[in-house]
């Protein structure tokens, strides 16, 4: 295997699975490409063409190739929502979101004013990424510019595709958390200016929720937002039965808690809402009309009892309802993984509470190309085809000997796939590919230095 060499022209070899289609409109077979012995050619970062490689070796023409008989190659997973300043708040005891949030996310975020630690917590988050087979992720910083400026310069190192921006908030948190109307405005504009559409990086504006930031903090975000096209917005929306209810005493005017966002213009294409738990059926309509996007997080859910996402509503509605862009996410802190395998095994828990049933095809597509389609960049990642950015992961299948054991006793892909994201987790990824270039290679991994407790 070749696979440190670096050069224009690369090329993966190997089973290998996409989607061409949208498996909850035309279902799993249709959906998916399963190529049991594929050839992926690679220039300068971008796939120039896949298929089966004995109808494809004769491309060959001096292309590096790494041959990978044994795993499977998937485009690099895509998480939709996570917090990278709580990695070190993941797996905290005991409250629901808004507790929670008080207790510990508003202690641990005010650290990041420090660009130094803000960097090397971001070179964590990122590295953990890497190592769970994520590829891009939509990321919230904290208040501070520092975060944010710490955060893409960490991924610009890595050449990632990743979208991210500085949270607003302007009342209902700690002080050192707070920012202004204008102030939050001016300092979001300033980081666009600095990092949007540079190299793989786009911002995000981040208003936290609608209970840490004044009307006039809202509007400030519409604006912003209508000022800069091509950026996103991303918020939380509908978590909590409680935060529904101090929504509706904040915002008494307005019909529900996505018209809060609504009347301020922070909906639409490109908008991600984490979470969209407990929506009405307006909120439903509203959301699959605008072309609002919904990231879908279901370790954070169980692990703040927050509620059951509503799988059948979003992606396979009645005649007559319109189905809502949804992709999955970890929202590490108040997630417990940030494997995106994990999170599609989560997922199938939380559908089997709704009576769903979520087949991994269905799940794997929340992960990848549907994910993709969420965030509009479809175009560009979540599958692998001509044209696509070379963002790839390599799964071993066989990552622990319990693992190993159940293979033997599989039948087909999609038997595969769903013990996978049963049981597999970042042990499962044996390497990971950026624009074409190997980032992780799970052999060549060091021990990490035992922490100080
Ligand atoms: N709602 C507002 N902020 C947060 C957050 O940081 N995590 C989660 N899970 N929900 C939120
Ligand atoms: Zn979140």
């Amino acid at each position: 295997m070749n696979a440190n060499q670096i050069g224009a022209l690369q090329a993966l070899r190997g089973p290998a699975l996409t989607f061409v289609d949208n498996p909850f409109q035309v279902g799993d077979d249709q959906a998916l490409r399963y190529e049991p012995d594929a050839l992926i050619l690679i220039d300068n970062g971008v796939i120039t063409a896949f298929g089966d490689y004995s109808s494809l070796r004769a491309q060959l023409n001096g292309h590096a190739v790494t041959h990978y008989p044994n795993s499977l190659i998937l485009p690099g997973f895509i998480d939709t929502h996570v917090h990278y300043p709580q990695t070190e708040i993941m797996g905290a005891y005991g409250e629901q979101l808004i507790e929670w949030l008080n207790r510990y996310t508003f202690v641990a975020e005010q650290r990041f004013s420090d660009f130094d630690y803000a960097y090397s917590v971001a070179q964590v988050f990122l590295q953990q990424c890497l190592q769970a087979g994520t590829t891009t992720a939509s990321v919230y910083c904290t208040v501070h510019p520092a975060s944010v400026d710490a955060f893409f310069t960490a991924a610009s190192e890595l050449n990632m595709r990743m979208i991210a921006g500085k949270v607003l908030m302007d009342r209902n948190a700690p002080p050192a958390l707070t920012d202004t109307a204008s102030g939050g405005y001016d300092d979001s504009e300033q980081l666009i200016q600095k990092w949007h559409a540079k190299e793989r990086l786009s911002y995000a504006i981040t208003p936290r929720f609608a209970p840490t930031s004044t009307p006039a903090q809202l509007e400030a975000a519409g604006a912003l937002w209508k000022a800069h096209p091509g950026t996103y917005l991303q918020t939380h929306l509908s978590e909590n039965r409680k935060e529904i209810q101090w929504v509706r005493e904040l915002f008494p005017e307005r019909r529900d808690y996505l018209d809060v966002y609504a009347h301020y213009g922070l909906t639409g294409p490109r908008s991600i809402f984490g979470h969209a738990i407990h929506l009405s059926e307006a909120e439903w309509q509203h959301m699959a009309e605008s072309g609002s996007a919904i990231a879908h997080c279901p370790t954070s859910n169980g692990f703040l009892g927050s509620g059951l996402f509503d799988f059948r509503r979003a992606l396979q509605p009645d005649q007559g309802a319109s189905p809502v862009r949804v992709g999955l996410a970890t929202d590490v802190g108040a997630g417990t993984t940030l494997s995106m395998l994990r999170t599609q095994g989560e997922a199938y828990k939380i559908a089997q509470f709704g009576n769903y049933s979520l087949s991994a095809p269905k799940a794997l597509y929340l992960a990848t190309k549907g994910a993709a389609q969420a965030l509009y960049l479809e175009d560009r990642i979540g599958s692998i085809a001509p044209g696509m950015e070379a963002d790839l992961l390599v799964l071993d299948l066989k990552s622990t000997p319990l693992i190993n054991f159940r293979m033997q006793h599989c039948n087909g892909i999609d038997d595969v796939l769903f013990v996978q994201m049963t049981l597999a987790d970042d042990r499962a990824t044996e390497a990971v590919y950026i624009a074409g270039e190997l980032a992780y290679s799970r052999d060549r991994v060091a021990t990490p230095a035992p922490a100080t407790i």
